[in-house]
C-alpha cells in the first residue's frame, strides 16, 4: 500500500489541501477526487492534448504529470475558464463555426486556443495550426476548429481598437 502525500494547490481559484497517491496524474486527481471531467483523459501518453489544463498561465498535459507535481500551483481547468468567462467567445464560435461534433477534443481544443490567445493575441493560421498540432480530433478535421480561433483573434482585436477609440484622450 503506497503512502498517501499532502498536497496544496489552487484549482479554479480554490484553494485546496488533499492528499493523493505518488503516481497519481493531474489528469486523474482532478477527474477522480475533484470530480472536475471537463479535462478528458484520452491517450493518457501526452499525444492527443484532450487532457490540457493551464497551470501556471500555461498548458499542459495533465496526463502527463503527478498530481504531486502541481503541489503549489494554479491550475485553470476548462469549467474555471468556463465559469470566469475567459473563453466564452472560443466556445461560443466553436459552436457556431461547427467547429466541434463529438466534443471529446474539444475541452483540450479549447484551453490550446486559450494558451495560444494569452500569448499571442493576434496569431497566423500557421501559429494557430501549431498550436494545435499537440491536439488530436478524429470528427470535424481541423478547417472550422482554425477557424473559430481566427475568428476569435480577430474579434478580440477589434473590440480591443474600438474600446482604445473611445477611451478620453
Ligand atoms: S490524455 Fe493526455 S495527451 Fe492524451
Ligand atoms: S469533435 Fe470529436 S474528436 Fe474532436
Amino acid at each position: 500500500m503506497s503512502a498517501h502525500l499532502p498536497i496544496t494547490l489552487s484549482v479554479n481559484g480554490e484553494e485546496l489541501t488533499r492528499r493523493v497517491e505518488p503516481r497519481e496524474t493531474l489528469a486523474d486527481f482532478l477527474r477522480r477526487d475533484l470530480g472536475l471531467t471537463g479535462t478528458h483523459a484520452g491517450c493518457e501518453m501526452g499525444a492527443c492534448g484532450a487532457c490540457l489544463v493551464m497551470l501556471d498561465g500555461l498548458p499542459v498535459h495533465a496526463c502527463l504529470i503527478f498530481a504531486v507535481q502541481a503541489a503549489g500551483a494554479t491550475i485553470q481547468t476548462v469549467e474555471g475558464l468556463t465559469e470566469s468567462a475567459a473563453i466564452a467567445d472560443l466556445q461560443s464560435v466553436f459552436h457556431t463555426r461547427n467547429a466541434l461534433q463529438c466534443g471529446f477534443c474539444t475541452p483540450g481544443m479549447l484551453v490550446a486556443a486559450h494558451g495560444l490567445l494569452s500569448r499571442c493575441a493576434m496569431p497566423s493560421r500557421e501559429e494557430i495550426r501549431d498550436a494545435l498540432s499537440g491536439n488530436y480530433c478524429r470528427c470535424t478535421g481541423y478547417e472550422a476548429i482554425v477557424d473559430a480561433i481566427e475568428t476569435v483573434a480577430r474579434r478580440r482585436a477589434g473590440e480591443a481598437a474600438s474600446s482604445m477609440a473611445e477611451e478620453p484622450a
